[in-house]
């Protein structure tokens, strides 16, 4: 496994719709070992391929939060939202690429989603709390949204010039 260098906004990368995957190839699986260690190392609780630079429909995610608890990390190629309750639900959302800035976005508060798994498989599960969130924002990458296209302009327009500006400082180091 190794650690992939994440994206940060703005770059055009993140604002594409992605390919659907067809075969679980051995380097698809590669692709998402590398993205589970690059969001584990970071430290995060979901990443999506087109953070990684690759614009393929995959995200990886492992929201469990409980201290000592075991791991659940989640590969899904091909996710889709199959249904989402009425009722939803406000969470301070971030991303591994928009560090260091949060902002609440009010989201169904449960989801079914269909995706298919390592083996090829196609699996169906209805996820709640954060994990509802964590999947609902991460399939939104495939598409080419970020959290902060939820926001109101000004404050999207705030949070990408910060970015610009820490993208600025990084090049120089
Ligand atoms: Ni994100």
């Amino acid at each position: 496994m190794s650690l992939r260098n994440i994206i940060i906004h703005p770059d055009p990368r993140l604002k594409k719709v992605c390919a659907p995957v067809s075969d679980i190839t051995p380097d698809l699986r590669k692709l998402a070992d590398d993205m589970l260690e690059t969001m584990y190392d970071a430290p995060g609780i979901g990443l999506a391929a087109p953070q990684v630079g690759e614009l393929k429909r995959l995200i990886v995610m492992d929201c469990v939060k409980e201290e000592g608890a075991a791991l659940r990390p989640m590969a899904l190629f091909n996710p889709e939202v199959t249904w989402v309750s009425e009722e939803t639900n406000i969470y301070d959302e971030g991303c591994l690429s928009i560090p260091d800035q949060y902002a609440d976005v009010e989201r169904p508060a449960e989801v079914r989603v269909a995706w298919t798994d390592w083996d090829g498989n196609r699996r169906e599960e209805q996820f709640d709390g954060l994990w509802a969130t964590c999947v609902q924002h991460e399939i939104d990458h495939l598409n080419g949204k970020l959290f902060i296209d939820y926001l109101k302009p000004l404050r999207r327009q705030m949070i990408t010039r910060k970015m610009v500006k820490l993208k600025r400082e990084r090049a120089r180091m």
